[in-house]
């Protein structure tokens, strides 16, 4: 029997409405693509494509402007995650959709072992395991143990990435959102990231990723999807293109 899509993306398009100015920006234009259980779904295209609105789209950061995002639940029901409701949203970010941006956004009193272990203490787990757990993947992510009691607030850019990706990777979501995970890494850790990655693949976790290194959707993706530039600007990205 062939694997069944976790996700399926139907000519999703995302146009933003600037009400001050009086202007309308397409972002994300006719996108359709697929997330399988097990697999890595790469997104690529040039800088402005839409591909992080395609992500934020899927996480319901923003709602998309058409199209159709068909979720499958742990129980096989059908959820169109472009019109799923708020609470609908938030119990599947809570156990299903996990999401590692490029940014991390934490309270300024919470340790990092503390925010890197919440997904598993929400879930049940008990925290001294939780907390255990994170360690471990905060130590095979290249995280200084003397940072893992402190808050990530004032952490560099790769050492908040580490932290992201340590909670986002551990919580093992059914479906994975990746926005350039290893976009402020050292190549030593970007070869953990993979292996963890991979790792996680094994478990059947299916991924959606963005990553701006093309070595790395070679050695991660099982599928590719390239985004077209929005309507109106493909002469700058062709031209673009040309020169690069
Ligand atoms: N909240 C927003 N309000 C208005 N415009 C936005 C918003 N978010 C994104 N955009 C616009 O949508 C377009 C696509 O942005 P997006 O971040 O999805 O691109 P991207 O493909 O991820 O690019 P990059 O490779 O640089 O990360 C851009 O022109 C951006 O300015
Ligand atoms: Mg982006």
């Amino acid at each position: 029997m062939s694997i069944q899509p976790i996700l399926e993306v139907e000519d999703f398009s995302k146009t933003f409405m600037l009400h001050e100015q009086g202007k309308e920006l397409p972002s994300s234009h006719s996108v359709f693509l697929k997330a399988y259980p097990g697999r890595l779904t790469a997104l690529i295209g040039p800088t402005g494509a839409g591909k992080s609105t395609v992500l934020k789209g899927i996480y319901r950061t923003y709602l998309p402007s058409s199209g159709r995002m068909m979720f499958t639940g742990s129980e096989g029901q059908k959820i169109d995650l472009a019109t799923a409701d708020e609470h609908q949203i938030l119990e599947l970010r809570k156990d299903e959709i996990g999401f590692v941006t490029q940014f991390l956004h934490t309270l300024p009193r919470q340790s990092t072992e503390d925010v890197v272990a919440m997904p598993l203490i929400k879930k049940g787990i008990t925290r001294n395991i939780a907390i255990e757990k994170a360690r471990e993947i905060l130590a095979q992510l290249n995280l200084p143990e003397r940072l893992w009691a402190v808050s990530p607030a004032t952490f560099s850019g790769g050492e908040k990435q580490r932290v992201n990706l340590a909670r986002g990777l551990l919580a093992q979501p059914r479906l994975l959102l990746l926005d350039e995970p290893t976009a402020s890494l050292d190549p030593k850790t970007t070869d953990r990231v993979v292996e963890l990655i991979q790792n996680l693949k094994a478990t059947g976790t299916a991924m959606i990723a963005i990553f701006h290194d093309m070595d790395l959707v070679e050695r991660l993706a099982d599928e590719v999807v390239e985004l077209k530039p929005p309507v109106g600007t493909e002469h700058f990205f062709n031209a673009a293109n040309e020169v690069a």
